[in-house]
């Protein structure tokens, strides 16, 4: 493939500056644009001169060129803080946004979009404002679980910028990338067309002010992980899992990805789904059907915070199902459980970013 300037800066155009929360071509932040055969070199300002911020900025464009235009390419990179007048300047797309953070597995099928929505619920509840982003691309399902299939978020002129308003479901503003597809004709998105579609969800839509942004990430650690944890500035990182050895495995991957040097991005918390099968009728009966303590025993192993046992109760798929998650039931062991999660979510949450803080 031939490069072009063209293609470069189409690329760069997804690479996201994490405080800004805004491409960095939008955003000015490229100078020195040189193109040599197989050789890109170029500037990039970053907000955050730190050695940390400035690396992940070279990985991100990087990752992000070869990723476009094959691996044969040599990548240069200089990455510069910006002038403090530079920064007053731009403004911040989510800034209004406290916490974003998203809910990972490494397998599939384990709870992560059940535990998504049912956090998002809980914390709803509580009074806190949540939004949620559906970025599992092989399988969006905020739609079923908030009863929202079909809909499709409407535009908005935001200080004059066409935006998208996010669909309302129990007052929480949802962004599914089923949005963006017609539900009997599976799409299947190929890399750069899904972290386009992936960025938008947050770069072209108008969230307004936010405690909490969830993000359910498709499962698995592949490329699109890695783009969209290095384009989308996180504040944390939760695993969802079942106690089962094959889902373990994977978990303790998702773990390691979220340690990487170039992203950085801290782990909140795992959360042990399907952890014992209790009938509805017999309440206090726990059958250990996947194994027992798994996922906790996973989380001490890597010095990583246990966040709870969610059991595996019928009711919860059909909450599911029917686009009311369980945690809106009332008086259920399920419900109460859900509930300690969000308090131990919203405790750990704050401690970590007071942590950070003393940095
Ligand atoms: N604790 C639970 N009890 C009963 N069913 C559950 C529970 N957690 C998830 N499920 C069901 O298991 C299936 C997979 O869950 P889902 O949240 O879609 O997984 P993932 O997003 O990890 O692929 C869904 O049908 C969901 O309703
Ligand atoms: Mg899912």
């Amino acid at each position: 493939m031939e490069i072009t300037r063209d293609k470069v800066i189409e690329a760069l155009g997804n690479v996201i500056e994490p405080d800004l929360k805004k491409d960095i071509i939008s955003q000015n932040l490229v100078e020195e644009l040189k193109i040599d055969g197989n050789n890109i070199s170029m500037v990039v300002n970053v907000v955050n001169p730190a050695l940390h911020a400035r690396k992940r900025m070279q990985e991100a464009v990087s990752f992000t060129l070869k990723r476009v235009l094959g691996d044969a390419i040599n990548v240069e990179t200089v990455v510069k803080g910006l002038p403090a007048e530079a920064k007053a300047v731009r403004r911040k797309i989510l800034p209004e946004v406290k916490h974003i953070v998203a809910i990972a597995s490494g397998k599939g099928g384990v709870g992560k979009s059940t535990v998504t929505a049912n956090l998002a619920g809980g914390l709803a509840k509580k009074g806190f404002k949540v939004g949620i982003v559906d970025a599992d691309i092989y399988g969006p399902s905020m739609p079923t679980m908030f009863d929202i299939v079909g809909e499709r978020p409407q535009g908005v002129d935001v200080d004059g910028e066409q935006k998208m308003v996010p669909v309302l479901s129990y007052g929480i503003p949802i962004m599914s990338i089923g949005f963006f597809t017609d539900p009997d004709n599976a799409v299947v998105w190929r890399g750069p067309m899904a972290a386009k579609a992936l960025t938008q969800m947050f770069t072209d839509t108008h969230w307004g002010e936010l405690d909490y942004l969830l993000i359910d990430l498709p499962p698995g650690t592949g490329d699109i992980h890695l783009s969209l944890v290095q384009t989308v500035p996180l504040d944390g990182a939760v695993i969802v899992s079942t106690p089962q050895e094959v889902a373990l495995a994977d978990a303790r991957k998702g773990v390691n990805m979220f340690q990487l040097d170039n992203i950085k991005v801290p782990v909140l918390g795992l959360i042990e789904n399907m952890a014992w099968f209790t009938p509805e009728e017999l309440p206090n009966n726990k059958y250990y059907i996947f194994g027992r303590d798994g996922v906790k025993n996973l989380a001490h192993g890597m010095n990583e915070t246990f966040l709870g046992h969610i059991p595996l109760v019928q009711s919860v798929r059909e909450s599911g199902d029917i686009g009311r998650p369980a945690v809106y039931q009332e008086n259920t062991i399920v419900a109460k459980a859900f509930d300690e999660l969000v308090d131990r979510f919203v405790t750990e949450v704050e401690r970590k970013k007071s942590k950070k803080d003393d940095k």
